[in-house]
C-alpha cells in the first residue's frame, strides 16, 4: 500500500532519483526542481508516494488563496493547482498516478477549495486523458503554452 511522506532529511536522495521515461522528458520538471521550487513558494503542499522504501512519486499543490501573489482574475476563486505530479519510470502503470490524485483531492478538501486544475504541455503524450478521467477538462486557457484544465473536487 503507498503512502505519502513528506520531503526530509531521510528520504531526500530517494525522492531526487525519481525520473520519468526518456520520452517523457519536458512534459514535467525534475524532481530537484520541484522539490527546490515548493521549498520557497507560497501556499504549497508537497508530498512524496513511497512504496515501502521505494519513492515511486512527487506531488505538489498550490492553494489558490486570494492572498497569493500569483492568483489572477481569471482564476477560479477557490482553487487548487496541481503544479507538478511524477510517478517514476519504473512505477508507472501500477495506479500510483490515480493514489496522487486521490491525495490531492483529499487535501484540497482539508483546504476547504471546490475547483481543481492543473496545466499540460500541448503533446499527444501528455496527461491530459489522464485527468480527463479525474473529470478535469480543458477551458480553452492557455497560460504559458499550456492547456488549462479544470474541474470540481469531488466528494469524499
Ligand atoms: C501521468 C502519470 C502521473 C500517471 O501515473 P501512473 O501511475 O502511470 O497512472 P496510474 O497507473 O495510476 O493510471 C490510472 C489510470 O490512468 C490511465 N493512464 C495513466 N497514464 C495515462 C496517460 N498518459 N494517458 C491516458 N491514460 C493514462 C491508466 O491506464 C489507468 O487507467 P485505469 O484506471 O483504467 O486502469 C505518469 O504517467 C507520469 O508521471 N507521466 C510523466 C509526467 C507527466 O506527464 N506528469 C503530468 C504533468 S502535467
Amino acid at each position: 500500500m503507498p503512502e505519502l511522506q513528506e520531503v526530509a532529511y531521510e528520504n531526500l536522495s530517494a525522492i531526487l532519483a525519481l525520473r520519468v521515461k526518456d520520452t517523457q522528458q519536458g512534459l514535467v520538471a525534475s524532481a530537484e526542481r520541484t522539490v527546490a521550487q515548493t521549498a520557497y513558494a507560497p501556499f504549497t503542499w508537497t508530498r512524496a508516494i513511497f512504496e515501502g522504501r521505494k519513492a515511486v512519486g512527487l506531488i505538489a499543490l498550490v492553494d489558490m488563496r486570494p492572498d497569493h501573489p500569483e492568483v489572477e482574475p481569471e482564476d477560479p476563486p477557490d482553487a487548487v493547482y496541481l503544479w507538478r505530479l511524477m510517478v517514476d519510470a519504473a512505477a508507472q502503470g501500477k495506479g500510483y498516478g490515480r493514489f496522487a490524485m486521490q491525495a490531492a483531492f483529499a487535501q484540497a478538501r482539508t483546504w476547504g477549495r471546490g475547483t481543481f486544475c492543473t496545466s499540460v504541455v500541448p503533446r499527444d503524450d501528455s496527461a491530459l486523458v489522464f485527468y480527463e478521467r479525474f473529470g478535469l477538462r480543458p477551458t480553452g486557457r492557455i497560460i504559458d503554452g499550456e492547456l488549462f484544465l479544470q474541474g470540481p473536487v469531488p466528494a469524499d
